[in-house]
């Protein structure tokens, strides 16, 4: 199998980390009066538990394909680490239902898409499943590529710091970003082993980025209306959006655009984005984190 950074991947072991987080001082704006970069960043609850458990079924109907026993190793401790992951962002979903910000009814859509549209095919022959299963960890691929991204940001986010934002979900974002960036090439990798092609990625990007900005957009209208604070009267524009993104909230549209088009770039490989010394460092800083550990 091609390794383009082979002393990245000669010892990346991926450990989960059993986390947990207290919920019950969370504000319901915890960046303080800034709801539209909270809720911008809160549709990552939204989406994660349901997409990170699409994520990790894919990859096990993947396993049985895997021939490299070093891939097989982290695509089983990716495994590990997106099942916590999901299990954390499924506890802030709660304690937004608590607060009376009701998620479920965009969370059923998701879990229908994941399900239903992107899940496994019933009734296929074995090599269609093959090719099924191949092209579902190419769009699992394209969407690690923009999580590593965001992880990446969320660990350089002094805006967020300057903002006050709260520091267990600071705590949670850094945490959840910096495994993000740590097993940044392995959905890559596992695409690559199983069809080296270029236009396979392509297709996997050509899919997952449009579907990943759509479903942005849906979640940030669908929680300032479900915000029982609001009464439906913050209707967010892209110019506020971009102001906060300025302002180190967000990550900026245009960095997030550049971002996807540079996973097209022929020689492109996922550790050429993001720092694993930098991701390895926060874990051992977390609070988290370290509390897991002991
Ligand atoms: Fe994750
Ligand atoms: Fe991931």
């Amino acid at each position: 199998m091609p390794r383009t950074a082979p002393e990245v991947h000669a010892d990346l072991v991926l450990e989960p980390r059993d986390v947990t987080f207290d919920w019950s001082g969370l504000p319901l704006h915890w960046i303080p009066d800034e709801p539209l970069a909270t809720h911008t960043i809160n549709v990552l609850h939204l989406l994660l538990p349901e997409g990170e458990r699409w994520f990790i079924k894919v990859f096990k109907d993947a396993l049985p394909l895997i021939t490299d026993e070093q891939l097989r190793e982290e695509v089983l401790g990716f495994i590990g680490q997106e099942s916590i992951h999901a299990e954390a962002h499924q506890e802030v979903l709660d304690h937004l239902l608590a607060q009376g910000l009701d998620p479920r009814p965009y969370v059923r859509q998701i879990a229908w898409l994941f399900q239903r549209v992107l899940g496994e095919k019933p009734k296929l022959g074995p090599r269609q499943r093959r090719e099924n299963i191949i092209e579902r960890v190419a769009f699992v691929a394209a969407i690690e590529h923009f999580t590593a991204f965001l992880g990446n940001w969320a660990l350089n986010s002094p805006g967020l710091d300057r903002a006050e934002a709260d520091p267990t979900m600071l705590d949670l974002l850094r945490w959840h970003g910096a495994e993000e960036v740590e097993h940044r090439s392995v959905a890559f990798d596992l695409m690559t082993h199983l069809d080296p092609g270029y236009l396979r990625r392509v297709r996997g990007m050509a899919v997952s980025g449009p579907l990943l900005v759509h479903l942005w957009v849906r979640g940030v209208r669908f929680l300032l209306a479900a915000d029982p604070t609001l009464d439906g009267r913050l209707v967010p524009t892209w110019r506020e959006a971009l102001d906060i993104s300025r302002r180190g909230l967000l990550p900026e549209p245009m960095a997030s655009l550049r971002s996807g088009l540079r996973y097209l770039r022929r020689g492109y490989h996922p550790t050429q984005e993001g720092s694993s010394a930098q991701a390895l460092s926060y874990l051992a800083s977390s609070p988290a984190a370290r509390a897991a550990a002991r």
